[in-house]
């Protein structure tokens, strides 16, 4: 049996209903811890979302016949994929068929944040409190010419380059190792081995590298203080790369323009000052929203699909994520 824990797309929930013996959750309810220890004990596959905690507690409680966990979604932070392989169990993502809906969700915040896009669109939501144009009213920040840093440049960090290379920004990169010569060539990227030099020189910085415990926290304090009060952050990875309490006060005491964020480190929870701050129109909020296109969401079921056949036919599954890779 296959467990999926959430509403799937229609053809995607169909397509699995032919294919196998699938326990869907047509209603979208939320399934609770112990119920996903139940779907656990009792299925051969489980295909979890980011919102179901799949740890090494969960894990240890798999019954004999759990041999997959098929996560519908790329990060796959959501899983002890050691306590899995420990296990026996296999895990999968869903990768590469969200990296251009991502890189287009950071370009909307990298473009939207500094040019006050919200904002503007509230007033006229407001109706009457629009005073009329003005030389010096709703300025926000010019984009092009800017420096960009992309602090991960995977498969969507790549893809935010390009995007922002044709909006006329410098690309600037910080990554555990260099991007090929010809991909740099491309983008005309510059690599900075330094997280923190980079940082101190950017005008944006965008967040693309997996949540991972060597990514908790990455921007740090410290590291956050480094940037120019002028400068901006967006992030559309994961709310733990960034130490939040950390970014809400650098904003609130003016010592960073803004930032634009899409994840959050307690989700679903937003923390009430980052919504005062999107009230005053400093940050950009948005709730999770990087891969939510119907193309999308209908190409990670299929991933979904291919991977749980793959497996169940004898195969390895294309997109099998494994523990050192983490
Ligand atoms: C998904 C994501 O919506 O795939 C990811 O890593 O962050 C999101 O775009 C979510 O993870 C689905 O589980």
């Amino acid at each position: 049996m296959v467990v999926i824990t959430r509403k799937l797309p229609d053809p995607v929930e169909t397509r699995m209903r032919e294919l196998f013996d699938a326990r869907l959750n047509i209603d979208d309810r939320r399934m609770t811890q112990p119920e996903i220890v139940a779907a656990i004990k009792e299925a051969d596959v489980l295909v979890p979302t980011i919102n179901d905690v799949i740890d090494a507690a969960v894990i240890e409680q798999a019954g004999p016949n759990m041999k997959l966990i098929a996560n519908f979604g790329n990060g796959v932070d959501n899983i002890d994929v050691a306590a899995a392989a420990k296990r026996g169990i296999t895990v999968t993502n869903t990768p590469n068929v969200l990296t251009e809906d991502t890189a287009d969700m950071t370009m909307a915040l990298i473009l939207a944040t500094p040019r006050r896009l919200v904002e503007g669109a509230n007033v006229l939501g407001e109706s009457g409190k629009w005073p009329g144009w003005s030389p010096t009213w709703m300025l926000g920040r010019r984009i092009w010419g800017k420096r960009l840093g992309i602090v991960g440049m995977g498969r969507i960090g790549t893809a935010v380059a390009r995007r922002a290379k044709a909006f006329g920004l410098s690309i600037h990169y910080h990554n555990r190792h260099r991007v090929s010569p010809k991909i740099e060539e491309e983008l005309e990227a510059t690599y900075w081995e330094s997280l923190d030099q980079m940082l101190a020189r950017m005008d944006i910085i965008s967040v693309n590298c997996p949540s991972t415990p060597a990514t908790f926290h990455l921007l740090s304090a410290r590291r956050i203080a480094l940037m120019q009060p002028t400068a901006y952050l967006v992030n559309t990875a994961r709310g733990q790369i960034i130490d939040e309490s950390a970014l809400i006060e650098q904003i609130e005491q003016g010592r960073l323009a803004g930032a634009g964020l899409d994840v959050f480190e307690h989700e679903p929870a937003v923390n009430p000052r980052l919504v005062k701050l999107a009230a005053e129109g400093k940050v950009v909020i948005l709730p999770h929203m990087g891969s939510a296109t119907i193309e999308g969401r209908t190409d990670m079921g299929d991933r979904v699909i291919i991977n749980i056949r793959a497996f169940v036919d004898g195969h390895r599954p294309p997109d099998r994520v494994l523990p050192d890779r983490i």
